[in-house]
């Protein structure tokens, strides 16, 4: 028997508990959810032909690279020279392919200045066995300046490893650059936008927040190549790229074409976070490169730079329109403020030189802009000496919240259930920033499978019933591409075509779109409910729809008998919705295959009086909501 004390909430749930962690890490935004299918567009990654193709009997001079330094964060261009009598082109192999539908309008733009009057472009689009499925012209016109040009054609087929041919003809000079192509049919229709599909699995969740850029890329692996918002904003033939942090030999996975082209930069995050509802929850660099990588760290009398970007990054999200980032807001066609509320500041950072710089942050912030609540790292080691080090220092400066990172095997999210029932609740909250059960780590990458969801499962019923001091929890990572990933297992796996959640994915959603209002204790002989006989469970009451829910985790290999006694005054009001997720092996997971082989499974039940009592399938999940009279 378990009681469930209805009408004596132990706190609240945080407003903003459940949430999504976005990095560009597994082609996660270059080449996934930002729609962009050209690599490469503005010849600027390491080799500016990578990518690209020469078409036709190409003589020497016919393709020049020009790099000019004038041309702000964007220097390079393609010079083409060209007589009449010869055919040339080049052909962009996509990120591992472009994934074109059949029936779908596709937008082929270019920067371009000509000189002389007379060339054309003509694009083609061909599946994976080089047949043409789509082609478009393009008249270009003359000027001295650079000019856009575009044009929609139709995709006549499905392909999920296209290409693109592009063809000038005519004869003369022409310079072209950010040579593009998106589908038209984005996220809420955006002109080069966001994978619609992609987004609506995020916008299915009902995310509390969205935290953005990562991840390790927000330190970059030198402090060159951190992520700098203010380079991610503006027109985006002047964002300037840099190399991924993750282009990197990673789980013996080498990507060496990756890059950030920020095409999804920090104004396309807000819009996102906006979009599905979510609190926009930006990291910002400490003045530390990645402790994995170089781990440099920029001298302290040089922080300035660091620490303005934080102040400005207010302003450009809440600022009023007057001011500069605030006008460059309104500019990119948002006047309304993004109501910018929390901000790291540094990402798995750790030692005296994280608290030193994190210090200087702190200082300006709280006299600047003490309305923003700071979120500090705690550095990936929540049990060892690192994090001990950091929650002693971090309580002594009392930041507002600190950020976990836990990946773990399958057996620490069993036996950690319990990890914050006796946490200290004066101090800091808590943010899960980057939780994921690891099946397989240290040795290799693990799987997605149900024991790791079915795992976390039981973990975030700690999380919940301690919901008034972690305030904030989210999966990572979020995406990985199935042709083009370091780190494994993630959230949400795609190809160019599809995309589907992961059991992980189910169980965060079920917490996340049953969240409730208050925090209901579930004791079983007085104590919580953590693991004995392995059962895992936590309850809440909504305010808002007047439901009772439950959560249990059955956590063995047999179903189980289970009696919910309601300590109550009220009644329970007949039926009832039960969602389960379940599988009597714990080694399945989901695949571009059967991409719903582990899903929720909804039936309608009628309890009566004061209990619930059901039967709980083998290593399975269920979320049980009754209306209360
Ligand atoms: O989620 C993948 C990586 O794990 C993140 O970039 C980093 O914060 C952590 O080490």
């Amino acid at each position: 028997d378990l009681q469930v004390q209805l009408d004596k909430a132990s706190g609240k749930i945080s407003p903003h508990m459940w949430g999504i962690f976005f990095e560009d890490i597994n082609m996660g935004a270059d080449g996934g959810i930002y729609a962009e299918l050209v690599k490469n567009r503005s010849f600027e990654f390491d080799h500016p032909m990578m990518g690209w193709k020469r078409l036709g009997n190409v003589p020497e001079g016919t393709f020049l690279i020009v790099n000019d330094g004038r041309r702000k964060g964007n220097p390079r261009s393609l010079k083409i020279h060209k007589a009449a009598d010869i055919k040339i082109g080049l052909q962009n192999e996509g990120f591992r392919g472009m994934g074109v539908k059949q029936g779908n309008d596709y937008e082929f733009s270019l920067l371009y200045r000509q000189a002389s009057p007379d060339m054309q472009v003509k694009v083609e689009l061909l599946n994976e066995d080089d047949k043409v499925i789509g082609t478009a012209a393009l008249l270009l016109s003359q000027g001295a300046s650079w000019q856009t040009g575009s044009v929609t054609f139709t995709s006549l087929e499905t392909s999920p490893k296209g290409k693109l041919n592009v063809w000038f003809e005519g004869a003369g000079d022409v310079e072209a650059d950010m040579l593009s192509l998106f589908p038209k049919d984005t996220w809420k229709g955006r002109s080069k936008g966001l994978r619609k599909d992609m987004v609506q699995l995020l916008a299915d969740m009902n995310p509390d927040f969205l935290r953005f850029p990562g991840g390790c890329i927000v330190e970059g692996r030198d402090l060159a190549n951190r992520f700098q918002w203010k380079k991610t904003v503006g027109p985006i033939e002047e964002r300037e790229l840099i190399i991924n942090r993750w282009n990197t030999e990673f789980n013996h996975r080498l990507t060496p074409d990756y890059f950030q082209t920020f095409g999804l930069g920090f104004y396309e995050y807000f819009l996102l976070a906006e979009d599905i509802g979510a609190e926009a929850v930006p990291i910002l660099n400490c003045g530390m490169a990645c402790q994995f990588n170089t781990g440099e760290v920029v001298p302290l009398d040089e922080l300035d730079e660091y620490v303005q970007d934080a102040l400005d990054l207010i302003e450009f999200a809440n600022g009023d329109t007057s001011t500069p980032w605030g006008k460059l807001r309104a500019e990119m066609g948002h006047p309304e403020p993004f109501y910018l509320k929390m901000l790291g500041v540094g990402n798995e950072n750790w030692g005296p030189q994280y608290i030193e710089r994190l210090a200087v942050f702190q200082k300006i912030l709280q006299e600047k802009h003490p309305e923003i609540e700071i979120i500090a790292s705690s550095g990936t080691d929540p049990e060892g000496e690192r994090f001990e080090f950091l929650d002693g220092k971090l309580r002594a400066m009392n930041i507002d919240i600190v950020d976990e990172h836990y990946y773990r095997p399958p057996a620490w999210f069993l036996s950690s259930a319990d990890r914050y029932d006796d946490y200290d609740r004066n101090g800091p909250k808590i943010f899960a920033g980057e939780y994921a059960s690891h099946t397989t780590r240290p040795n290799g990458p693990g799987r997605s499978t149900w024991e790791a969801a079915l795992s976390e499962a039981a973990f975030l019923t700690g999380l919940e019933r301690n919901g008034d001091v972690v305030t904030m929890a989210s999966y990572a990572p979020l995406f990985g591409h199935v042709d083009g990933w370091q780190w494994s297992p993630d959230l949400i796996w795609v190809d160019n075509l599809n995309v589907y959640g992961t059991p992980s994915y189910h169980v965060q959603k079920l917490y996340s779109l049953h969240k409730g209002t208050d925090i209901l204790p579930v004791k079983r002989d007085g104590q919580n409910v953590t693991g004995q006989d392995s059962l895992y469970a936590s309850a809440v009451y909504d305010a808002n729809t007047k439901d009772l829910i439950i959560k249990l985790v059955n956590y063995n290999d047999q179903p189980i008998d289970a009696n919910f006694q309601l300590d109550t005054k009220r009644k329970i009001n007949g039926d009832a919705t039960k969602i389960t997720l379940a599988n009597e092996s714990l080694d399945v997971a989901n695949s571009l295959e059967e991409p719903l082989k582990i899903q929720p499974q909804t039936t309608q039940v009628t309890y009566k009086g004061k209990t619930i009592k059901d039967t709980f399938l083998p290593y399975s999940f269920t979320v049980i909501k009754v209306p209360v009279k």
